[in-house]
């Protein structure tokens, strides 16, 4: 069966049928995974069978894959699988039990920001008959659209500072984390960063409003005061209703969404009897901007494509 990428009916989300992704991927078909990304954003490949090798191996060839600055709850001799889990056996927490469970974006702390993540469904919970632990997307193209023409012009040019342990501390404070704080050794790994609050999308041409509830901290060319009230702004506007989606997971899904153009939220509404395990891996951006972050000319070929 050839592949076939029905839209949802949302402002985000498409379904991907007829592709077996255990086998290699050719460049054709990958240029058009990459350009159904830039378009809906979130992506679902149902019924899938990976070992951990074929999860990677189908991850990197959107670009570099991420080491997770936690290294911990990694695939044995692959660093580059996170697990995803609640369940412990003898004791021992098999997964990060609460990893991404409020708004944001992947890797924005990082110099290069992260293109897409992988995540595979081995175990789901379910709660008469319905599935729990869904993955909630809001769509960061209509977010910028939506702005009152006021913001886009007060906001246009202007800076963020991401920093990852705002989210790290923010499930410690909030959560109920049980997560250890940052050590020196991995603060000084990951120190903040500064992106455009408006990026140009590099599959889209397009901006995206590139600001999250989860890792920024500081617009940097406003006060602080200032900077306060746009952030709450914004982190308010990009979560309204008409922007959302919601990921129901099934087992045998792989889910993979685009950072760029979107933020996300795990819902923790699953107890510890009700075993949720996935496997994750990250892309980096590396197809789309060179190491200092600044954008490759090959954009603009991958938008007119
Ligand atoms: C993540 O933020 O990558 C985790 C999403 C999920 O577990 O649903």
């Amino acid at each position: 069966m050839p592949m076939h990428i029905i839209p949802g009916t949302g402002s985000l989300g498409a379904r991907v049928e007829g592709l077996d992704l255990s086998q290699p991927l050719s460049d054709e078909t990958l240029a058009e995974l990459i350009q159904a990304l830039g378009r809906h954003g979130v992506l679902k490949y149902p019924k899938q069978k990976l070992t951990a090798a074929q999860l990677k191996a189908f991850s990197e060839r959107f670009g570099e894959l991420e080491v997770n600055v936690a290294n911990a709850y990694q695939e044995p001799g692959m660093p580059e699988v996170m697990i995803l889990s609640n369940i412990v056996e003898n004791g021992k927490p098999l997964g990060l039990a609460d990893a991404g469970q409020d708004w944001h974006t992947d890797m924005s702390y990082n110099r290069m920001i992260a293109f897409t993540n992988v995540l595979y469904g081995v175990q789901i919970p379910h709660r008469d008959g319905k599935p729990l632990g869904n993955t909630e997307f809001c769509n960061m193209h209509a977010a910028y659209e939506g702005l009152p023409e006021m913001w886009k012009q007060r906001l246009e040019g202007m800076t963020a500072t991401h920093d990852f342990n705002k989210f790290w501390e923010m499930m410690r404070r909030e959560k109920g984390s049980t997560r250890p704080p940052l050590t020196e050794a991995q603060r000084a790994a990951k120190p903040p960063v500064s992106h455009p609050v408006f990026m140009v999308h590099p599959i889209t041409g397009k901006r995206v409003l590139y600001a999250n509830p989860g890792y920024a901290i500081r617009i940097n060319e406003m006060s602080q005061e200032e900077s306060d009230d746009a952030l709450a702004f914004l982190f308010a506007h990009q979560l309204k209703a008409e922007y959302r989606y919601a990921n129901l997971w099934e087992v045998g899904d792989v889910l993979m969404w685009d950072n760029m153009g979107t933020i996300h939220n795990a819902v923790a509404d699953y107890l510890p009897s009700e075993p949720r395990y996935i496997k994750r891996c990250q892309v980096a951006a590396t197809r789309f901007f060179h190491a200092d972050g600044t954008p490759r000319a090959s954009n603009q070929a991958l938008v007119s494509a």
